[in-house]
């Protein structure tokens, strides 16, 4: 069975955390979209993995990982990463494998990134990226003026490398930023391309093998959906397809390979960065969803915005990525609330909508909510869905419902034990 797992919110839906669970089933995990950007966390135990460009599935002695062609990679970011992990006791030799398609996230589009953040910001529009250089790298590789690992493995790298830090000398002077020496940067780059160097290439061929061969491949969608850049909130998302078809066009794997979606939804809704979030709460309640969710960002340390469950988002997640099972995850961070809002449908200039709607609409809805009685109790330690209170199965049900799909998987806790599979 290949599945493809999606973010169905804004990103940090708990991804890591299934990808972690679904690895036992699967023989190969691959990343086909998105940056260090990513921060994808795994608890197992008393350790915590955090996983930025390494698919979650490195974690699993045995388990094949594919960066695929749809990632940017930033090569100093991944060889930290490795040795993070090397350095915990886990062996990647043999299992572990770079798409010699992806692009390289370098230097000066982390720059970039930081200066074209500036500029919005002072026209009041800035998007609040992880600032990984992630819009700039997707932007050269559009304009086909990128570098793709292939070449960073190459002969010519020193000359390709050369002409691009002095055409982005140039942009960064437009913008006011620091320019780069050719030389520190060649050097630096050089010495993490040496380190990746064995694991670079192609993984066409190894994915389509693996997939004849019946071996599962679980695809571990990075951000969310409402993150993607053609149907997420545009300008505010990131520059990668989020979606499910992401995951097909970010590694060469072809759609009638795909045999299931599963797509991750937290019991609530968070956002890091700027744009609209019409569920968004600032008060003692948004505090509190934080507070008890540890709702701070796993790459950047930002405290995230909290808001109630959003069934208007989770359904358009569902009819753009053919979600055929839910993971829900965070439940437990909801125990003690007294009532439980859930959006079911958005109020635009006096009329009832039950559909997404675009920009600059989308500014002037409100949330129209049902309430739902809250519970109480330490559910973490629940492993079926009967021994769940009462109001915390009424709400899954509620929620179940509302996106008119079923929820296979529901999270009560960070750590790898703590779910509940509503269908063993
Ligand atoms: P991702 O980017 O989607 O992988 O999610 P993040 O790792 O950025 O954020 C999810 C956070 O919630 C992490 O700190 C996880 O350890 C944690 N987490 C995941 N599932 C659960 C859960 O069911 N309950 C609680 N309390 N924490 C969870
Ligand atoms: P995971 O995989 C949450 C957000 C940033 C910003 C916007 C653009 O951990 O769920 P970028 O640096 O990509 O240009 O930033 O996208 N963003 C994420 N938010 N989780 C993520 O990844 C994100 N990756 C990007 O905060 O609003
Ligand atoms: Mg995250």
């Amino acid at each position: 069975m290949n599945t493809i797992l999606v973010g169905a919110q804004w990103g940090d839906e708990g991804k890591g955390k299934i990808i972690d669970v679904l690895t036992e089933e699967a023989a190969w995990i691959v990343r086909p979209a998105g940056g260090n950007n990513a921060g994808h966390t795994v608890e197992v135990g008393s350790e915590r993995f955090v996983l930025h460009l390494l698919p979650s599935g490195i974690l699993h002695p045995g388990k094949k990982c594919v960066i695929g062609n749809g990632v940017v990679l930033d090569p100093a970011g991944l060889v930290g990463e490795l040795e993070g992990v090397t350095s915990r006791g886990i062996d990647v030799a043999g299992r572990f494998f770079i798409s010699d398609r992806a692009h390289v996230v370098c230097p000066y589009h982390k720059r970039l990134d930081g200066r074209v953040e500036a500029a919005l910001k002072k026209q009041g529009g800035a998007i609040g990226t992880t600032m990984r250089g992630i819009g700039p790298t997707y932007s050269d590789k559009a304009a086909r003026t990128g570098i793709r690992m292939c070449d960073l493995m190459s002969a010519d790298f020193p000359e390709l490398l050369k002409a691009r830090v002095e055409a982005k000398n140039r942009e960064l002077e437009a913008l006011g930023g620091e320019t780069f020496d050719y030389e520190e940067v060649l050097s630096s780059m050089s010495a993490a391309a040496e380190k990746l160097r064995p694991f670079v290439c192609d993984t066409v061929p190894l994915l389509f093998e693996a997939a004849q061969r019946g071996e599962p491949i679980l695809f571990e969608g990075a951000q969310g959906v409402m993150l993607d850049l053609d149907f997420g909130t545009y300008p505010f998302v990131t520059s990668s397809s989020a979606a499910a078809g992401g995951a097909c066009t970010g590694s060469g794997v072809a759609p009638n390979c795909i045999d299931r979606v599963v797509g991750v939804v937290k019991a609530y809704t968070t956002r890091v960065g700027e744009g609209p979030f019409p569920t968004e709460l600032f008060d003692a309640d948004g505090e509190k969803l934080r507070e008890a969710g540890r709702e701070y960002g796993a790459t950047t340390g930002r405290p995230r915005r909290c808001g109630w469950f959003d069934a208007v988002v989770a359904r358009w997640t569902r009819m753009l990525c053919g979600v055929d099972e839910w993971a829900l995850t965070k439940l437990d961070v909801l125990d003690g609330f007294d009532e439980i809002k859930v959006c079911t449908a958005y109020e635009l200039d006096g009329r009832r909508i039950d559909y997404f709607p675009l920009e600059p609409a989308l500014e002037k809805c409100r949330p129209v909510y049902e309430y739902l009685p809250g519970f109480d109790g330490d559910i973490t330690g629940c492993r079926r869905f009967a021994e769940l209170p009462g109001a915390a199965q009424a709400y899954v049900k509620y929620l179940e419902d509302a996106v008119n799909c079923h929820i296979r998987y529901i999270s009560v806790g960070a750590d790898r034990e703590q779910y509940i599979d509503m269908d063993r």
